[in-house]
């Protein structure tokens, strides 16, 4: 990929409103799948790379099903914003979630491309696309200066703090497993072996535990009260015993109770929300 020639440092090329030049804004096509896939994976710290579904190798396979068929994610847009020579710069995906509220998942633009409006207009052409959304949420992690920054700036403020939690698990839990049933084995498995990710569903009598696999060596619990279940990481082991670690994500600095090893910050996010971003973005 080219350097981005045909735009002009910020402080020229964004204006506060209005296209910014020599950029063009189009809905992402399933050509652009593995684009979309290798720009999020290289914007993220590979220490992160296990807990992330957009960094697995699947994840442009994932893409191209996104792309080649809306009506199956409503809700879903995803933008890319390129040069007047075609070389892309950046993307945005967000979805409605509620009437009014999109919640933004990516905002990603190539190094070479930052610091010159990309993102501001990408968030600015969804906007106009979308008339009737008016307010915008996102999650970010903390220390992503960059993108804390935006957010500020488009007048997005934090509602809440989560801490990611990790610990260390090794196959021998699935001793700890005959209560428990997985549910779905053969769709976990094609998941996995397609996109990189998954999902899974254990069963320990009548309590349905929904479980996430950000990857093939992480097991994520939605729910903090999972780590109190021992036999619920027991059975998932038992069938995977590659997972080597069970991650959670938490609200606060305090960690949750675990029987399943101790835990430590891995991370933190900020859950953010901007009600008032059209008057930032000076659109009506
Ligand atoms: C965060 C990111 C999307 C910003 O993209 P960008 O095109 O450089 O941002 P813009 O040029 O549109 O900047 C818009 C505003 O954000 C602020 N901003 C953006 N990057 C900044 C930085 N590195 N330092 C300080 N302020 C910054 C600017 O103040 C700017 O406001 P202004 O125009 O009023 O001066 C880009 O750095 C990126 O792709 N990072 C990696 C991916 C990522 O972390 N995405 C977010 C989580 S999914």
């Amino acid at each position: 990929m080219s350097v981005v020639p045909r735009l002009a440092p910020r402080s020229e090329s964004v204006p506060s409103a209005g296209p910014t030049p020599g950029l063009r804004i189009r809905p992402a096509v399933a050509a652009d799948a593995a684009w979309l896939a290798d720009v999020s994976r290289v914007s993220f710290a590979p220490h992160l790379h296990d807990y992330l579904t957009s960094a697995q190798p699947g994840a442009g396979r994932f893409w191209e099903v996104v792309l080649a068929y809306p009506a199956s994610f409503p809700g879903r847009c995803c933008l890319v914003a390129e040069a007047d020579d075609g070389d892309r710069l950046g993307f945005v995906d967000l979805t409605l979630v509620d009437p009014g509220l999109a919640h933004l998942s990516y905002v990603c633009v190539v190094r070479p491309a930052r610091g010159r409006g990309v993102a501001r207009a990408l968030l600015r052409a969804y906007l106009d696309r979308h008339p009737d959304v008016r307010a915008v949420r996102l999650d970010v992690f903390a220390d992503n200066a960059p993108a804390r920054a935006l957010y500020d700036r488009l007048g997005f403020t934090t509602e809440s703090t989560s801490t990611w939690w990790v610990a260390d698990v090794t196959p021998d839990w699935s001793a700890s497993s005959a209560a428990a049933r997985l549910d779905g084995l053969h769709a976990a498995r094609a998941w996995l072996h397609t996109y990189g990710f998954g999902e899974l569903t254990v069963a320990i009598g009548d309590t349905v535990v929904r479980l996430g696999r950000p990857s093939a060596r992480v097991l994520r619990c939605f729910e903090p009260a999972a780590l109190r279940q021992p036999a619920v990481v027991g059975a998932v082991l038992r069938e995977f015993p590659e997972i080597d670690r069970v991650l959670v994500m938490a609200e606060g600095d305090d960690a949750p109770p675990s029987a399943v090893g101790e835990l430590r910050a891995v991370n933190r996010s900020l859950r953010m929300s901007a009600p008032e971003i059209r008057t930032r973005l000076e659109l009506t």
